[in-house]
């Protein structure tokens, strides 16, 4: 979970008999809606896999998940892309959307909807939001004259540029911009964000990031534009329908057209406000600073929880559309297969953090991680289970120092998965790993005459891989299936429930374990 609130709130134990109920928690997890300017790339690969495993971790504890990703079709930045193809706009949208889609197939996302802001759902919504808005008396007519990044869709202030004139993310020329907008009454709200974040400390995680929002708050907020004359690419005003939104404030809105917004009240409420806003750390005014304003001046809750995250770089570099130095996920899956690209995306680039992504980053992580702990228990227990026990695993021994550690790793990666840290839990996760090679090099049940010695140690490293296929259920579902299929298990790691299927002693023995071959073999860089 990202930070506590809404969501956990409701999350109560309570005991009727004997017999322990959990209810069972909304966990709605949301990513950026991607523009449709081009393919996707592994930086968009980054924030998707992310919350899908985080989605996928919700589920094993038994929360009831909606995840949702989608595409970000309007505005100008996508317009002029389909302009240079000589498409028009809808003609290259739906192009791309689908490969996002198929992206996100080939990287195992099992997202529950996915979003086009072109659909007519959407523009429903929109509408709704902003009619809601205009009637509260937040929206007003004026002219505006300023500077504007295309790629951004942002505009900027001359002290906000760079290098005489550029924009500070894309280091390009801005453009300037002047006509006549409807603006919305952002600083209305600076007092009342002001309060909302004081009520609501870790609404944004991680804090520095809080505390960018805050300061930005603090600094003023000025009024913002959000229709255009200039372009008619967007959703249509209602009341005015010479002009179209601007297509942030199309965009943001696209979190709560999934969820049945002004449509279905009943499955609204039961998704929002308690949403999981998985964000890159270029798009915080907006989450932090607009989309609760939107919210409130709409008369709804802001949005609970905004975890913001790092950049992915490639030689120092954001990975993005506009430089040329980005990969396509599937290159990747095709390459190194996709549990290796979604271990490597989570385990070496901290949420919140910057991180470098290269080919050997992702060849030593399979080697040491994959190849020569995980995929090595497996086969070497695989392989002594056949030479010593007829191919049948024992069942593990309660009394085996690996079943505190267990305890521990379970405790701590549930912790750092609650947290939003799927790093920190697969480090959890892999001690155990290690242990367990470490203990079998101990005892060497290889060299030792059959007997209970032997099943004791085997059945213990059964019970770890049953342990640690169910722990990486987020991060690699389909290793995890091979595991649990290979020692012998039936059903599925995603089906078990945690904390229940953690507890030491779970793997029955008598089962068949199966050797095969390894399930990741060594890779040279
Ligand atoms: N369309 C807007 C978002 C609207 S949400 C209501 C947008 N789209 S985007 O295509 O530019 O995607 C931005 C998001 O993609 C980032 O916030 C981040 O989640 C992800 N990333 C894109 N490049 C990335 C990296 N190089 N590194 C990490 N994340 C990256 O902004």
């Amino acid at each position: 979970m990202i930070g506590p609130g809404p969501a956990r709130a409701i999350r109560r134990r309570w005991s009727w008999g004997s017999v322990r109920y959990r209810a069972v928690s909304k966990y709605y997890i949301t990513t950026p809606i991607y523009y449709v300017k081009d393919a996707p790339h592994v930086g968009h690969a980054y924030t998707t896999v992310n919350a899908d495993a985080l989605a996928r971790w919700h589920r094993l504890i038994g929360d009831d998940v909606f995840f949702l990703t989608g595409t970000d079709e309007h505005g100008q930045k996508v317009a002029r892309a389909a302009e240079e193809q000589g498409l028009a706009p809808k003609a290259w949208t739906d192009q791309l959307a689908p490969r996002f889609a198929s992206a996100w197939a080939e990287l195992n996302i099992a997202n529950d909807d996915f979003i086009r802001t072109t659909e007519p759902r959407h523009a429903g919504a929109v509408q709704h939001f902003l009619s809601q808005i205009n009637d509260n008396g937040y929206i007003f007519k004026d002219t505006y004259r300023g500077l504007y990044c295309v790629s951004c869709e942002q505009y900027y202030g001359e002290d906000e540029l760079v290098g005489g004139g550029l924009c500070p993310i894309h280091r390009t020329p801005v453009e300037h911009l002047e006509e006549e907008n409807y603006f919305f009454r952002l600083s209305a709200f600076e007092q009342k964000l002001i309060d909302w974040y004081e009520a609501n400390p870790t609404a944004v995680v991680p804090e520095s990031k809080r505390n960018e929002a805050l300061s930005f708050i603090k600094g003023g907020l000025r009024d913002i534009s959000i229709t255009r004359t200039s372009i008619d690419w967007g959703v249509r005003v209602p009341w005015d329908d010479r002009h179209v939104f601007y297509v942030w404030y199309d965009a943001l809105i696209n979190y709560l057209t999934a969820i049945g917004y002004g449509q279905d009240e009943g499955r609204f409420e039961t998704w929002w406000p308690a949403v999981h806003h998985l964000i890159g750390k270029e798009i915080i005014r907006f989450h932090c600073v607009w989309w609760p304003a939107m919210c409130m001046a709409a008369g709804i809750e802001p949005p609970a929880h905004v975890q913001v995250h790092g950049w992915l770089l490639l030689g120092g570099e954001k990975m993005s559309n506009s430089s040329v130095n980005q990969i396509a996920p599937g290159d990747l899956v095709a390459e190194y297969g996709v549990d290796p690209v979604r271990y490597h995306l989570l385990r070496d680039i901290p949420l919140g953090s910057d991180g470098e992504f290269s080919a050997e980053g992702i060849v030593s992580r399979y080697n040491s991680d994959l190849a020569n702990n995980l995929g090595n228990l497996l086969s070497r227990v695989a392989t002594v289970v056949g030479s010593k026990c007829e191919g049948t695993g024992p069942a593990p021994s309660s009394d085996s120092r690996l079943a505190s550690i267990a305890a521990t790793v379970v405790a701590e990666a549930t912790q750092a998965w609650n947290a939003g840290q799927p790093n920190l839990a697969l480090e959890a996760t892999w001690r155990l790993i290690r242990e367990t090679n470490a203990e079998l090099e101990k005892a060497e049940p290889w060299k030792a005459e059959p007997g209970p010695a032997v099943d004791s140690v085997l059945g213990s490293a059964l019970e770890v891989l049953r342990i640690v296929s169910i722990l990486v259920v987020p991060a690699m579902p389909a290793s995890a299936e091979e595991i649990w299929r290979r020692i012998g298990l039936e059903g599925s790691p995603a089906e078990q429930r945690l904390p229940e299927a953690g507890i030491w002693g779970g793997y029955p023995g008598g089962r068949p374990v199966e050797k095969a071959a390894p399930l990741f073999p060594r890779r040279k860089v």
